[in-house]
């Protein structure tokens, strides 16, 4: 087993954990004395109710005061768009490379936020070197990431995407690398590396098209409830939620209910809506409302920040327009978090 210079650091992000701790929590009182404004913000709101409220960001934009100020305005949870990725940590077999993820880390640290980890094992964006290995040393190869990486992060990480986008809309595994060279165990040994890798962190399957019962639910809803009868360490589901205006949320609840039901929790982990206006904001509201609404679902993390900067080019499918403005679909979101209870926005005779 390798064991990478992180876990020596482990040690000083815990003495630097605590201190940060404290200085938010006097923070945190400094404010509230007079101000009352705790639920006014995505983050504040969603921690009434014990949850978080996160943002994918990107290492250099952290260096951007716009967008720094949204992101320390409004979110208490943060996710590497790709900094953590496979091709990111791992571009040579063993050579780890944590600058951007550590930064990120480092930002959340001395805030107070929370990290998700994304993602350990998945098709897309692995280094050359591994697209070409084949049977024992793609799993050597997979291990001994998952141990470098999430080893490097451990006691840092609050839920890491262990295995991304391993199904097909039919509910049958996707014919990766992965599935092909190692067959249909190569899950299950990635969360067992994991949870030998970091410990404290919770354990996360994540995928797309996932948004109501259909067949690809069903076959990870078969998988989790298999793994939960077995015992492999698996406790939490990720919904990545990347949708449109039109999007039929019928049983999107209900999903993440039955989801629940087996044991795990459910996180709504990239979020973002193509679209504007009162149609892309009541899907956003649905959304929010339907992780309100189920008492396993831990948080919502949206797919960014502002649509100045989205992978989804010109969909503008996020909360904050390009010039950082709050749009309706903020406004819904903020309403759904404080269950109704919010002020309208600013201009605004009443709720989107
Ligand atoms: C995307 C990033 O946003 C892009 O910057 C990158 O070029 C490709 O990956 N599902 C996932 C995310 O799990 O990692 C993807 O992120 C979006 C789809």
């Amino acid at each position: 087993m390798i064991h990478s210079p992180r876990r020596r650091r482990r040690v000083w992000s815990a003495v630097a954990a605590v201190a940060t701790a404290g200085l938010a929590a006097t923070t945190a009182l400094v404010m509230s004395s007079g101000t009352a404004q705790a639920a006014e913000t995505l983050g504040a709101s969603a921690a009434e109710s014990g949850r978080y409220f996160g943002a994918a960001v990107v290492p250099n934009l952290l260096n951007d005061g716009t967008y720094s100020s949204a992101l320390d305005g409004d979110f208490n949870s943060v996710v590497a768009e790709n900094a953590m990725k496979w091709d990111a940590t791992e571009p040579n077999p063993g050579q780890f490379n944590f600058s951007g993820g550590d930064q990120i880390v480092d930002y959340a640290q001395a805030r107070g936020m929370e990290v998700r980890g994304h993602t350990l094992v998945w098709h897309a964006q692995q280094p050359g070197w591994v697209q070409n290995l084949t049977g024992n040393d793609l799993r050597q190869a997979m291990l001994g990431h998952i141990d470098g990486v999430a080893g490097h992060w451990a006691g840092d990480i609050e839920s890491w995407d262990v295995v991304n986008e391993a199904f097909e809309w039919d509910g049958s595994r996707r014919q990766s690398n992965l599935q092909q060279q190692l067959g249909d165990g190569w899950i299950e040994e990635a969360f067992r590396a994991a949870r030998d890798a970091d410990p404290n962190a919770k354990l996360c399957y994540n995928d797309f098209s996932t948004d109501g019962l259909n067949p690809k639910s069903d076959g990870i809803y078969d998988m989790v409830a298999d793994f939960k009868a077995r015992g492999v360490p698996i406790d939490c589901v990720g919904f990545q939620s990347h949708l449109g205006s039109n999007s039929d949320l019928s049983t999107y609840q209900a999903n993440l209910q039955r989801f629940a039901d087996l044991g795990v929790d459910v996180e709504i982990t990239e979020l973002d809506v193509g679209g504007s206006g009162g149609a892309q904001a009541n899907v956003y509201r649905q959304v929010t409302e339907a992780c309100m609404a189920v008492s396993r679902c831990t948080g919502i993390t949206t797919w960014g920040i502002t649509d100045a900067h989205s992978w989804r080019g010109d969909e503008t499918p996020l909360l904050f327009d390009g010039n950082y403005q709050k749009k309706d679909a903020y406004y819904a979101v903020l309403d759904a978090l404080n269950d109704g209870d919010s002020e309208p926005p600013p201009g605004d005779g009443g709720h989107v």
